[in-house]
């Protein structure tokens, strides 16, 4: 058996209809995607890149930087068996993008994803341009939130937090998602959660959990730094918490990792986390890992292997479970 290895793109334009994604028409019928072979040199990202500029003239205006979904397809050449991993990426472009095709394809469509589902499409594609519609139905669910939630400050007449939201980070889609307390001085000026000494060490302790830090969606109960990294009081946990429960039901993922106690409190309604750390609860319908915050072994160097310990634990739990 051989195994060989292409990269693809999902092109798609919104429109008042929602999205449509593009497809080329092939000399048989059947429609495709913009993919191809990964060359020498190149990950699956720059080969779909490289193979939708070829076959379609299109540069992605904006890819989408945390979504990926990878299918296999067998078949048989020359006598050889072969199994071939597509790696499929999203980018958007404008309404008005012009699409040109190469001589592979005898043209192109855009399609709606109700008339995706019914078109000569292969299974594997309708089910990748199934996840890609469902990603950018979360995107837009999670997006509007955080529209309103940046706009939360001007609701107040006193506001102590910083006046900057800082948006959770990854795919819509994960499977996991981890809650912080609030965002600390690096996260407040970079605009992005756990990208701090905190965010560091939780990058290594994803690592050690079997994931990757781009696999799973991170943010915090409270998304505006509360200066001198003070604990948010409870009027401001009260302003946040909606938002937070919204942005879980659209994200909707199999388990969530909760740091510290505020997370713990505010979801699990318990705050012993130095006797509740490294245990699964139930709630609703919903699975929680609770464990210490990063920056309390940030502090305090002898809470480190409690944390590493809680996130090997983490990793037997994410194989038993079945979240990828
Ligand atoms: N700590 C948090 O709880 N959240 C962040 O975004 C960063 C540090």
């Amino acid at each position: 058996m051989r195994f060989e290895f292409s990269g693809g793109f999902l092109i798609y334009r919104n429109s008042r209809a929602g999205p449509t994604f593009l497809f080329l028409k092939r000399k048989d019928g059947f429609l495709d995607i913009p993919k191809g072979h990964i060359e020498e040199g190149e990950d699956a990202r720059e080969a779909a890149i490289r193979e939708t500029y070829e076959e379609a003239s299109l540069k992605g205006e904006s890819i989408d930087q945390f979504y990926r979904y990878d299918y296999w397809v067998w078949f048989q050449r020359d006598g050889e068996k072969i199994k071939k991993r597509i790696s499929v990426f999203l980018a958007g472009v404008k309404q008005d993008a012009k699409v040109k095709v190469s001589y592979e394809h005898v043209g192109y469509l855009w399609l709606g994803y109700e008339d995706a589902m019914k078109a000569k499409l292969f299974d594997q594609e309708k089910l990748a341009t199934k996840s890609a519609y469902d990603y950018l139905s979360k995107k837009g669910m999670v997006e509007g939130i955080n529209e309103e939630y940046r706009k939360l400050p001007e609701r107040y007449k006193s506001w102590d937090l910083s006046r900057r939201f800082v948006p959770g980070e990854g795919p819509v889609n994960a499977a996991i998602m981890v809650v912080g307390q609030a965002p600390g001085a690096t996260e407040d000026q970079k605009g992005r959660p756990f990208v701090g000494r905190s965010g560091e060490l939780l990058n290594h302790l994803l690592r050690l959990a079997g994931t990757r830090r781009e696999d799973v969606y991170i943010t915090s109960v409270v998304q505006f730094f509360p200066p001198k990294n003070r604990i948010p009081d409870r009027r401001e946990v009260e302003a946040c918490r909606g938002f937070l429960i919204r942005q879980i039901n659209a994200i909707s993922p199999k388990l969530i990792v909760t740091l510290g106690n505020l997370p713990a409190s505010v979801l699990l309604g318990s705050s012993r986390i130095m006797k509740s750390h490294g245990t699964i609860t139930k709630k609703a319908g919903m699975a929680y890992f609770t464990t210490l915050h990063p920056a309390a072994a940030v502090r305090i160097r002898s809470n480190l292997p409690i944390i590493e310990g809680d996130f090997r634990k983490l990793k037997g739990i994410i194989k038993r479970i079945g979240v990828t």
